[in-house]
């Protein structure tokens, strides 16, 4: 097999076309073998986790600070990978502002009270909570980083059919419980008020494939354009090699396309349980399928500007323990060898679709 160090650059493959982006964690910007692979086969980074609210806001020093809507920030664990980034001139994708999932419950509770129960904060708190964290975020970011994040997930996962709710909205979600669907608007109004000149706004989303979702999404997506708040829709593709509906994403992908948003596929990987050659050659047809639909859409003119996998490596796979399973659904091997489904997306690139 070929190390990675001396194969074919990807992003280099896919220069003229799109970029090509990897979630990388803060361990990797630390080794120089993960360091050396990303800068030469990609051009986009996501931090996995190292960008989320959990990771950014800091109770204590909130606390401290005795102010009840401003909370305080610790954005050492995000500055590490913007260096790595701006050092090695490699574009990032910001993930994310506003998301149910790994933000703290103080953050939504009265007083940034702790209490697995604590009372919720009134709605004009965590509106006015919304908008503080996105300027403190986006503020630090783009006076210390200029120019070096181009995309920003300002709302993650806000639609979910399966709750029930109305619009499809993820009623489970303390930022609808506290707001209700407003805060989508909010947030996107607070990031264009403090997003740098160039930057795009996104809002990201997995299985927006699934026709209810995609319909609810589109009607979302639609709503924010008019009023010309959300620039790009991220698809994360998390996707799975023997259920692979190729032809229901591009769909999906034509539905938003065709509202005038960039495209980014931002979370991609396909799960694949089985390490032996016949899976990994099918996993490898997996993804020169989806590639080739990818490029054909761009030579179409859809604005396809990035696709990103989630992980770098089968040994950094989030879906080993998601699925509680083995699972080999990248392009590189734990060791850092070339991968049959490296092979077919370099050569999805050199083909003309
Ligand atoms: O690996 C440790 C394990 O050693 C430990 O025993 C266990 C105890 O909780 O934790 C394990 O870490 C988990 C880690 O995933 C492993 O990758 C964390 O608990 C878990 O919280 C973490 O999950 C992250 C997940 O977001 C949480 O929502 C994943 O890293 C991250 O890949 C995933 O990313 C999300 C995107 O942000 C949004 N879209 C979906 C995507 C996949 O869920």
């Amino acid at each position: 097999m070929n190390n990675a160090l001396t194969a074919p650059s990807l992003c280099g493959a896919f220069r003229n076309r799109f970029k090509i982006g990897a979630a990388i964690t803060g361990r990797m910007t630390d080794d120089p073998d993960y360091r050396a692979l990303i800068r030469r086969h990609f051009s986009s980074i996501t931090a996995e986790n190292g960008m989320k609210p959990e990771k950014l806001l800091d109770r204590e020093a909130t606390l401290q600070k005795g102010d009840p809507i401003r909370p305080a920030f610790h954005f050492s664990p995000a500055d590490q990978m913007l260096s790595f980034a701006r050092e090695n001139e490699i574009a990032v994708r910001f993930h994310t502002l506003a998301w149910h999932n790994q933000t703290p419950r103080w953050f939504f509770a009265k007083n940034w009270d702790n209490a697995p129960d604590a009372p919720l904060a009134a709605p004009e708190v965590m509106l006015a909570r919304l908008e503080a964290y996105i300027q403190g975020v986006m503020e630090h970011v783009n006076s210390q980083y200029p120019g070096t994040v181009y995309a920003w997930d300002v709302v993650n996962e806000a639609i979910e059919p399966d709750q029930g709710g109305p619009g499809c909205y993820r009623t489970k979600s303390l930022w609808y419980q506290t707001l209700g669907e407003s805060f989508v608007p909010a947030a996107f109004r607070a990031a264009r008020k403090h997003q740098a000149p160039g930057q795009k706004l996104f809002y990201n989303d997995y299985s927006t494939f699934v026709p209810a979702k995609k319909e609810a999404l589109t009607a979302l997506l639609q709503k924010l354009r008019a009023d010309n708040l959300v620039d790009g829709m991220g698809m994360q593709a998390h996707l799975q090699w023997d259920k692979m509906d190729i032809a229901a994403c591009e769909q999906a992908a034509r539905a938003f396309g065709n509202l005038g948003l960039t495209l980014h596929i931002t979370e991609m990987d396909i799960h694949c349980p089985f390490r032996d050659e016949a899976h990994q050659a099918q996993l490898a047809q997996c993804y020169r399928d989806y590639f080739d639909m990818l490029l054909r859409l761009n030579r179409e003119g859809y604005d396809v500007e990035s696709v990103s996998f989630w992980g770098v490596t089968d040994a950094d796979t989030w879906l080993t323990y998601f699925r509680k399973e083995g699972s080999w659904p990248l392009l590189f091997t734990g060791d850092k060898d070339v991968k049959p489904a490296f092979d077919a997306v370099l050569e999805a690139a050199k083909r003309r679709i």
